[in-house]
């Protein structure tokens, strides 16, 4: 996944210029930065954003036709993160202690849910201090499964300091995401991360974005909250009013995660 993924960024531009898109919703888009038409200051990157579905098979042929594999290896790892994803939901449910009906409504949702693969190219940069390869943010679905080569460069927010995530050969880095702290209620925390640069190496990244379906409203799971001692602490919302924030003044200062909070603490 990683090589084919970084012969494409290796493509002569006039290549990857053919998905470029102004519209952020386009299901196969690449771009520089967030959105280098909206972004006031650009990030170091570029990146290959593939729409994935349930149905995989009626979304592949919109996506590049070079390198002549790209199909085939991004489909099959898309199939294989997204059945990782299943797996460790049903685990994190186990372990919240939502059972039978609410934990099998989940799963459905799960394997109905939403999937965005972002393969992003971090090129080395020569003054690696004055930029960021991605600014502070947090994943906003349930969980993103990260794939990353051996060069440096995540880096978590922990104990108000940033750590740096070591790339172990052959391992996957997953984040719990906003929808995943609104629906357990607080007791899985969506992290804030962000991406280095450095002056020696480029570094490629695919990020496995999961969640529920687009229309479903998240909230807490009512398994989950009680009127004594675990009060509700976020607001139901659903995929529209995440789309308002991102346009709104408030998307560029808060996170969506902090306007849907009930409770502060
Ligand atoms: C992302 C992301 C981190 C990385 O795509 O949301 O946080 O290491 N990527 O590329
Ligand atoms: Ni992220």
């Amino acid at each position: 996944m990683l090589d084919v993924a970084r012969r494409f960024f290796d493509l002569p531009f006039q290549e990857r210029a053919r998905y470029m898109s102004a519209d952020i919703r386009a299901p196969v888009r690449y771009g520089t930065s967030f959105n280098q038409l909206n972004d006031g200051v650009l990030c170091w990157r570029d990146f290959l954003k593939l729409v994935c579905c349930d149905d995989l098979a009626a979304v592949v042929p919109s996506w590049p036709d070079a390198p002549t594999d790209l199909r085939e290896v991004v489909s099959a790892y898309a199939r294989s993160s997204r059945r990782l994803f299943r797996e460790l939901m049903e685990a994190a449910l186990e372990a919240l202690g939502i059972r039978s009906g609410g934990a099998a409504e989940m799963l459905a949702d799960c394997d109905a849910g939403s999937q965005m693969l972002m393969v992003n190219c971090f090129p080395a940069c020569p003054e690696p201090d004055l930029t960021l390869g991605m600014p502070p943010h947090s994943d906003y679905g349930f969980l993103t499964v990260l794939l990353q080569d051996q060069v440096n460069g995540l880096e978590v927010r922990h104990a108000d300091t940033w750590v740096l995530v070591d790339p172990l050969p052959g391992s996957l880095v997953v984040n719990i995401g906003d929808h995943f702290e609104m629906y357990s209620n607080g007791r899985y925390k969506s992290l804030l991360h962000r991406v280095r640069v450095n002056s020696a190496r480029p570094r490629i990244s695919v990020a496995s974005l999961h969640g529920l379906p687009p229309e479903r409203v998240i909230g807490p799971a009512p398994e989950l909250v009680d009127d004594e001692k675990n009060p509700r602490m976020y607001m139901d919302t659903d995929f529209a009013t995440f789309l308002d924030h991102l346009s709104s003044a408030e998307g560029k200062h808060k996170s969506f995660l902090q306007t849907r909070r009930l409770i502060t603490n």
